[in-house]
């Protein structure tokens, strides 16, 4: 694995190998064994949108790991002045080891990992948080022993969060269904590839979709960069909450998670938010454990 672009460009095999690591990393640190595999390398952490969960987690995990986290605001870089990622990418390849980038554009993340000559991770963009859902499949495993056969149901927009769960679930042998209006479903590619490699649905029922699920998934209805459109988007979606009349429909222990920040009262009910919050918080967590799983793996020598 040379970069984390996208869940479509692993294998299960390598989702499977970064869980494991993932795991086996939390082991450590719990016990107080050190890891500092990525002792003497830097890691650059570029960020055009706001982050809590994603620039402390790489930021601790690259520390832990030995190593040295940069963060590396676009406010103050030349890119953030129009210089071309392709020139960011050359230059940076000549001081640092690895990229991290939260940005809007995944064609961005793409060139930086093709100018350049070191690992790239992408840390979120509008297409896809590959990072989240690794942590997002750990937490799932950990919490119910296994991946393979379960079901996840996702209820809101189709967007970034939803592309990537989807790939990540089918390819871990999980049934996924979307829960979403008509107008913002995912992204059609996805959606075909889903339909052909695994048990996918996509639908406006959003009681169809959480019946039987084991998993219910769901965030913010107006992302980064949409805040514009947030009053239109709270008609959009209002009747796709997860909600305990919701949680009645999904299996019995079914488990809620949420990438977070969320809005109690749009996406989620305080209520159903509060009952599942050693879930989520656990999410929120294996981001720190997920994320140094992939660290080591792209950076390692
Ligand atoms: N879930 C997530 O990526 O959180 P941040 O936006 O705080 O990084
Ligand atoms: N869909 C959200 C996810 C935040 C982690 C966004 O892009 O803002």
């Amino acid at each position: 694995m040379k970069h984390l672009l996208k869940l479509s460009d692993l294998t299960s095999e390598e989702i499977v190998e970064i869980l494991n690591l993932a795991d086996q990393l939390k082991y450590e640190k719990k016990n107080g064994i050190e890891h500092k595999h990525l002792a003497g390398k830097s890691l650059g952490m570029i960020f055009e949108k706001a982050s809590t969960r994603t620039r402390v987690s790489f930021e601790v995990g690259m520390y832990e790991l030995g190593g040295n986290p940069m963060f590396l605001s676009s406010n103050d870089l030349q890119i953030g002045r129009g210089e071309p990622v392709e020139d960011t990418a050359r230059v940076l390849s000549r001081f640092i080891d690895a990229i991290m980038i939260r940005t809007f554009d995944q064609a961005e993340v793409e060139d930086l990992a093709k100018y350049g000559s070191i690992p790239v991770i992408n840390g979120l963009t509008d297409y896809a948080h590959p990072c989240q859902v690794l942590a997002d499949l750990l937490t799932i495993r950990e919490h119910k022993g296994k991946l393979q056969g379960l079901k996840l149901c996702f209820v809101g927009d189709g967007n970034n969060m939803a592309n990537s769960l989807i790939v990540g679930c089918i390819k871990s042998g999980m049934s996924v269904a979307i829960a979403c209006p008509e107008t913002n479903k995912p992204d059609a590619e996805i959606m075909a590839w889903a339909e052909k490699n695994g048990d996918f649905v996509c639908t406006s029922d959003i009681k169809a979709a959480a019946t039987g699920a084991d998993v219910v998934y769901t965030d913010v209805w107006a992302s980064m960069g949409q805040e514009a459109e947030a009053e239109e988007r709270k008609k959009i979606f209002a009747g796709y909450q997860v909600n305990e009349e919701l949680m009645a429909l999904a299996n019995d222990g079914a488990m809620v998670l949420h990438c977070l920040p969320a809005h109690r009262g749009e996406e989620i009910t305080a209520e159903t938010f509060e009952k599942h919050a050693d879930e989520i918080f656990d999410e929120a967590e294996n981001r720190l454990h997920a994320q140094k799983a992939v660290l080591v793996m792209v950076m390692k020598d």
